[in-house]
Formats: structure tokens, C-alpha cells, sequence
């Protein structure tokens, strides 16, 4: 037995299957997922993929989530794909049901570009994330946000939409942070700093700098 989870191991823990480290499970080439990062559904944890909402191949836009990331079930990320044109007379979208309606080109045709999600980032209960955003290392998101605005690293963020409801720590600290970034270091130096990692011993951390 190795002395940490396998990555590649869809179902890390033995008797709980509604969990799964997410890499594993992903069939779309445009959803992207970093070592960790794990998935947890009330039901069925390959839900996941219906959770993300409104992804077309079409669009290509791409959700890319770090590494070491806690997703709790209901977690939804809304697409590109989803959006209407907002600056026509109409939002109907007449060119998909084709006919003499094709190339009307009442379909949107702007993207928000992909959603890109840091590392050790905490997704509360049903949170949804709209199209384009970007989620900075180590934030929370509360449980049941709706996030429209790009949120910095280490902040906690919560509501509809979702504001600021603190930083998680001084900047100094957040800086040290993100300069150590962990989440790169070899599993084994992860293994043996666990110990630190799950701290608050500041003196301690600024050593593995
Ligand atoms: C965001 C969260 C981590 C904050 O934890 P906390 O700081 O201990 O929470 P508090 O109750 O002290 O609330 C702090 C502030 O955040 C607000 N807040 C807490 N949860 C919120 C939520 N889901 N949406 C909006 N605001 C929220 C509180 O109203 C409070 O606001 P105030 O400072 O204006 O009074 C927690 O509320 C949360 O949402 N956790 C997610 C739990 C979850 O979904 N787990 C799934 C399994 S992993």
C-alpha cells in the first residue's frame, strides 16, 4: 500500500462511491481536471458532467479546474452555450430550427471564453458558476452562490450574486501562499507537510519557503 490515494483511482474511498477524484470520471475533451480534485454527488458522481450546463463542442469553450479541489454535489457550472443574443430586437433563437430561419444568426456570438478554476478552491452546495469566470487559488464558494464576477485567490464569496465575505487570511500570509504553491510540490513533500498544510502555524509554513 503506497502512503498516499492514488490519483488515478476514480473511487478513492473504498465504501463511499459517491465520491470520485473527477479526472477519472470526465469524458468530455473540454472539461479539463487536475490531479485530487474530487467530486462528491448526493447520488451518482458521474452527475458531474450534466452538471455543467450548455457546453457545446460547437462553442469549445472549456472548464478547467486545478488540482486538490472539494466540488460538493449540485455544483453547477453554467457554459457559453447558454447565453442568448442580448443586442438583437429578439433573444429567440430562430437560426437552430433551421429552414428559412438557418443562417438568421440570431444565436449568441459572444463568449465570456472558458471557466478557469485555481487550485484547493472549496465549492459549497449548489453553487453555480456563470460562463467565463475565474476562481483564484484556495477560495470558498457558499454553499448555493450564483458567482457572476472573477474571484481572487483565498477570499471566501457567497450570496446572489456572490460578494466578498472575507478574505481568508492577511496578505501576507496569502501572498507566502501563493508563492509556495503547494499543490506543484511532488506528492511526497505534500505527504510529508500535511502536517503544516493543515495549520494555521505561520511560522512553520514560511520555513517551506
Ligand atoms: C461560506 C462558509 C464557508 C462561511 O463559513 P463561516 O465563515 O463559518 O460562516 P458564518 O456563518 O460565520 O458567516 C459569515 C458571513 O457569511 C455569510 N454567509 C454564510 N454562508 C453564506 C451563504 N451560503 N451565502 C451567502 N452568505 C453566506 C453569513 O451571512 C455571514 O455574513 P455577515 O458577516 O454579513 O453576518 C459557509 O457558510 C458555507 O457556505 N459552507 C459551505 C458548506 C457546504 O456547502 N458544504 C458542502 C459539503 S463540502
Amino acid at each position: 500500500m503506497t502512503i498516499y490515494p492514488d490519483p488515478n483511482n476514480p473511487y478513492p474511498l473504498e465504501n463511499y462511491k459517491q465520491l470520485c477524484f473527477l479526472k477519472n470520471i470526465i469524458t468530455n475533451p473540454n472539461i479539463i481536471v487536475g490531479d485530487f480534485t474530487y467530486y462528491d454527488d448526493f447520488e451518482n458522481p458521474h452527475n458531474f458532467e450534466n452538471n455543467v450546463l450548455y457546453h457545446f463542442d460547437f462553442i469549445g469553450d472549456k472548464l478547467i479546474i486545478g488540482k486538490f479541489c472539494a466540488i460538493a454535489s449540485d455544483v453547477k457550472f453554467m457554459m457559453n452555450g447558454g447565453n442568448h443574443p442580448l443586442n438583437y430586437f429578439t433573444t429567440y433563437p430562430f437560426t437552430i430550427f433551421g429552414h428559412a430561419w438557418e443562417n438568421t444568426m440570431s444565436v449568441a456570438n459572444t463568449s465570456k471564453g472558458d471557466t478557469i478554476i485555481g487550485n484547493d478552491v472549496w465549492f459549497g452546495y449548489n453553487a453555480l458558476i456563470m460562463p467565463g469566470i475565474k476562481v483564484g487559488d484556495g477560495a470558498i464558494i457558499a454553499a448555493s452562490s450564483v458567482v457572476t464576477k472573477d474571484v481572487e485567490p483565498y477570499t471566501i464569496v457567497g450570496g446572489n450574486p456572490a460578494k466578498l465575505i472575507r478574505k481568508r487570511f492577511e496578505d501576507e500570509v496569502i501572498n507566502l501562499l501563493l508563492k509556495l504553491q503547494w499543490w506543484d510540490w511532488p506528492i511526497e513533500k505534500i505527504t510529508q507537510n500535511i502536517g503544516i498544510l493543515c495549520s494555521n502555524n505561520l511560522a512553520a509554513l514560511k520555513q517551506l519557503y
